[in-house]
């Protein structure tokens, strides 16, 4: 008997056929940047091919994502103004609140609507959580958490997305939630993630780059894979609904060991660094830019996760449409 793998390679439509992944734009997840201000649409320098949009603007993004099959966009907000206690994170009128009635109010039950809830963006220090002395304070933080994602959920999010990595946060903020009547919102937490250099063109983009120190007494120690489980689980008994591993290219073991020991949907965050390195390369002529992508999107999904959080989302969709990747 003659053994042969290689048929099921044999021809394009064989080959779809027997893929073991599966994909649909269905499970991909867009980050959109606001910044205050009328009428702007502005480059953002670390994230090429990535723009700062003005509230009244930002439904120019959520349209281009439309017309490739995205329909779930992450949002993070650019305040003017940012104070020790990031109090322009949990104000009515906040820059995130400000898009997410405005895209509600256009697009209504169409998106998705999901937001990164974390101080860091509107503190002056730059930490994620209210410091004492150098320390962030992560008991006094749980609160200002707990305040902005009910403010997210009142303004029109769906989904809120703490990325602070205080301990007790998922539980605090489905109290929270709760206790406003807000018992369908859902938690999408970052239960996994790691004190990563690949997070830096997302500072410069978020102007969150800490202003002394660095997020290690909070974000996970990359040497770590059961911690990464640990975390997971206890998100899970605090009430979160979706997982999050983040970064995602050099953490496919996490992603695969989370996704083998919950029961919960996984998504992973395919970050700033990522997306920068894969298009910076392509540029400069070093890979092909679009399989690298292709490949890259595929490995994410191959390890476990059900749901990708990509600035490639609307290149990923048109290359799922496209057959590249199936
Ligand atoms: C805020 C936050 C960060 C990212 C998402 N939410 C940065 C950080 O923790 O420093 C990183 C996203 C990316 O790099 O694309 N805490
Ligand atoms: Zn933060």
């Amino acid at each position: 008997m003659n053994i042969r793998p290689r048929r099921l390679r044999i021809n394009d439509n064989i080959r779809r056929l027997a893929r073991q992944t599966r994909f649909s734009a269905d499970a991909l997840i867009m980050p959109l940047f606001v910044k205050e201000g009328l009428r702007d649409k502005a480059p953002i320098a670390s994230l090429d091919g990535h723009f700062h949009y003005s509230p009244d603007r930002l439904s120019e993004a959520v349209e281009q994502s439309l017309k490739q099959g995205v329909y779930s966009f992450m949002l993070f907000g650019l305040p003017i103004e940012k104070d020790e206690c990031g109090s322009a994170a949990y104000a009515e009128n906040g820059i995130v609140q400000q898009a997410l009635r405005i895209l509600r109010a256009r697009h209504g039950d169409e998106i998705t609507l999901i937001t990164d809830v974390c101080l860091c963006e509107y503190t002056s220090h730059g930490h994620c959580g209210l410091l004492r002395g150098q320390m962030v304070d992560n008991d006094k933080t749980l609160p200002l958490l707990a305040r902005t994602a009910v403010s997210h959920v009142a303004a029109g999010a769906d989904i809120v997305a703490p990325s602070d990595m205080m301990d007790g946060r998922v539980m605090a903020i489905r109290a929270a939630l709760d206790s406003e009547g807000m018992d369908d919102a859902i938690i999408m937490s970052y239960a996994v993630k790691y004190a990563s250099s690949f997070y830096g063109p997302f500072r410069e983009a978020a102007g969150s780059v800490p202003a002394f120190g660095d997020r290690k007494s909070y974000q996970m120690d990359w040497h770590n894979k059961k911690e990464a489980l640990k975390e997971a689980l206890l998100d899970i008994k605090e009430g979160a609904d979706i997982i999050v591993v983040k970064p995602a290219l050099s953490y496919l073991d996490i992603v695969s060991a989370v996704a083998e020991k919950t029961d919960l949907p996984l998504a992973a965050f395919s970050v700033s660094g990522e997306y920068a390195m894969i298009h910076a390369a392509g540029q400069a002529g070093l890979i092909n830019e679009y399989g690298v992508m292709c490949e890259s999107a595929a490995s994410i999904f191959r390890a476990g996760a059900e749901i990708l959080i990509s600035y490639y989302a609307n290149e990923v969709a048109a290359a799922i449409r496209k057959g590249d990747i199936g």
